[in-house]
């Protein structure tokens, strides 16, 4: 499928999804966010498909922000439309999805921008990136789960100074209260992705699922993570590849994982 706000690429079994509205420093409209949903749907559907790596179109921004012209006139119902179709259908879809997403963070991520990042699993981040939560300058929070994903990502004193000062922070600080995994130059950006990403892709594709399910439910509201992490752990025993790595580890060989 073609989009008119993404670009989807191809390198081996990574899928990019590059966020591609350079002129407004890829902000996200409500085209780009339905685009997302559908972007993400079809990786995680598609076989070929081993894990994604999201990212912003030029060297400027990864997303600064929702796109702010779109909330003129909004009422409090449509604003809680907003917020609650964007985190089901990409934030969320992201978070819970059965394949591994790294975010690599080429500037600005602003707003739904470090939202976007914050759902993806692993997030590497250019020495130049800028991230904040900068809502509050509009009369605004931020509504795609940022006030509980940076709470839990870099604690709730962080998150509330952040958030209520609305000040960025650049890639060190990040890097320091634990935003971001890794923090590199622009030009080792999508190589540092890759290399993590090509790293996961051989492992055990469904094992790597259980594991994303498992540490989600650690930050789930009322879902007991320890009783999720027996049940994804259980289901690993009926997969045909903890066979093949058993296997393969007593035979001294690497495995050969087939996902299933
Ligand atoms: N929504 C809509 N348009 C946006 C945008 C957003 N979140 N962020 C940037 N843009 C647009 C600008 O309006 C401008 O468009 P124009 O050229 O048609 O006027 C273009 O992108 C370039 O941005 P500009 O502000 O001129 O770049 P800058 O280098 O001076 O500043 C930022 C960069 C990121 C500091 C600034 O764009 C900004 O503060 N953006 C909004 C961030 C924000 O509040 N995000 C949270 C939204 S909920």
């Amino acid at each position: 499928m073609s989009f008119q706000n993404l670009l989807i690429e191809h390198k081996d079994r990574i899928q990019y999804i590059i966020i591609n509205r350079e002129s407004k420093l890829n902000a996200l409209n409500n085209a780009a966010i339905a685009e997302l949903h559908t972007a993400f749907y079809e990786a995680f559907h598609n076989p070929g498909v081993g894990g994604i790596i999201v990212t912003g179109a030029g060297q400027k921004a990864f997303v600064a922000g929702a796109d702010i012209s779109e909330f003129a006139g909004a009422n409090a119902a449509a604003g809680g439309e907003i917020a609650r179709q964007g985190q089901t259908k990409v934030f969320d879809q992201i978070e819970n999805g059965s394949k591994p997403v790294i975010a690599a963070i080429n500037g600005f991520a602003l707003g739904g921008g470090l939202e976007l990042a914050m759902a993806c699993h692993i997030r590497v981040a250019a020495e130049t990136a800028k991230m904040g939560l900068p809502e509050v300058t509009l009369g605004l929070i931020p509504g795609y789960g940022g006030t509980q994903r940076l709470t839990q990502l870099a604690g709730k004193g962080k998150a509330m100074e952040m958030i209520m000062t609305a000040d960025m922070i650049t890639a060190a600080e990040a890097l320091q209260c634990g935003l971001v995994n890794h923090v590199v130059s622009q030009d080792e950006l999508l190589p540092k992705a890759e290399e993590i990403l090509n790293k996961i892709l051989l492992r055990a594709p469904l094992a790597v699922a259980s594991a994303i399910t498992a540490v989600n439910a650690a930050t789930k509201a009322g879902v007991n993570g320890f009783e999720t992490e027996i049940e994804e752990f259980s289901k690993c025993f009926a997969t045909k590849d903890l066979e093949e790595g058993i296997a393969a580890f007593l035979e001294k060989r690497k495995p050969v994982f087939k996902g299933k």
